[in-house]
């Protein structure tokens, strides 16, 4: 960051225990795409990644020191994890008790929920995070519509997901799902020996760009405070912008809402 300008240090990402990346830049996005090539082999490592990388998102915008937050579809509670380690007071709320566990105890006080109804009051938290979930609902729309319920007025809405028309698309299957989700399954499986873990209208689902983007400017209970892509170095945002272009360039949408008063 030596030489860097007053915005550019001011847009610099803090991370706890790793290197410190501007976002958007290029050794950011290299560094995170390292990390997720060794997702089998060093989940750690890909997912601490990932869980400092978008808190360090969060806190450009929001306080997380002391703030309540809520991590919706957290799997096994990294980014919980990390909210903590940031002075957090986070909480894992995830339907899956085996993605809950999937890598030992979950972080104390996860809640077995679904993020369509979840067991909060209304505007109980300051943030409401949700990454890489959206795709995996077949109403997008509800599951946003109960993110927006739970978080406090002025408080924070992160949501990211992969979309169906992204190169990750279809994920473990790959860049084969362009030829449709059944004919990628099946040269999965006889790739790999094993089912894949995604089955499209089961539990992965074509949610595209244009339409959740023109859902939450519709609203009228939050403000687009932005929507980029969560990965790419340069032209996060004007890549959103293309209709079409945007569906197969974007590769995962970040959306940070706010919450309106
Ligand atoms: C790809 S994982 C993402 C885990 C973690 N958030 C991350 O970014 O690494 C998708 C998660 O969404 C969860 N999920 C699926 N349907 C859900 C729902 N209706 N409500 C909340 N979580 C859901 C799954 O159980 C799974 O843990």
């Amino acid at each position: 960051m030596r030489g860097a300008g007053k915005a550019e240090r001011a847009a610099a990402l803090r991370v706890s225990d790793g290197p410190t990346y501007r976002d958007p830049s290029l050794r950011r996005s290299i560094a995170l795409f390292r990390s997720f090539l060794k997702e089998q082999s060093d989940p750690e490592l890909f997912y601490g990644t990932l869980a400092r990388d978008a808190v360090d998102q969060v806190e450009r915008l929001a306080d997380v020191k002391g703030s309540l937050i809520v991590d919706i579809g957290g799997g096994s509670g990294h980014f919980t994890e990390e909210f903590r380690r940031r002075g957090g007071d986070a909480y894992l709320f995830e339907p899956d008790t085996a993605e809950l566990h999937a890598e030992g105890a979950p972080p104390s006080g996860a809640v077995v929920a679904d993020g369509y109804l979840l067991p909060l009051a209304d505007g109980s938290a300051d943030i409401c995070f949700s990454s890489n979930v959206l795709e995996h609902v077949d109403d997008p729309t509800t599951f946003l519509s109960e993110m927006v319920r739970v978080t406090k007025p002025g408080g924070l809405i992160y949501v990211s997901y992969t979309n169906w028309l992204s190169p990750w698309g279809g994920h473990e299957t790959s860049p084969w799902h362009y030829f449709g989700a059944h004919r990628a399954r099946e040269r999965y499986a006889r790739k790999h020996g094993r089912e894949a873990k995604h089955t499209l209208g089961e539990n992965l689902f074509a949610v595209h760009i244009g339409p959740v983007l023109r859902h939450v400017r519709a609203r009228d209970d939050v403000e687009v405070l932005s929507a980029r892509s969560r990965y790419w170095p340069f032209l996060a945002e004007a890549i959103v912008r293309v209709p079409g272009i945007r569906e197969f360039a974007t590769w995962n949408l970040l959306l940070i809402l706010r919450r309106c008063p």
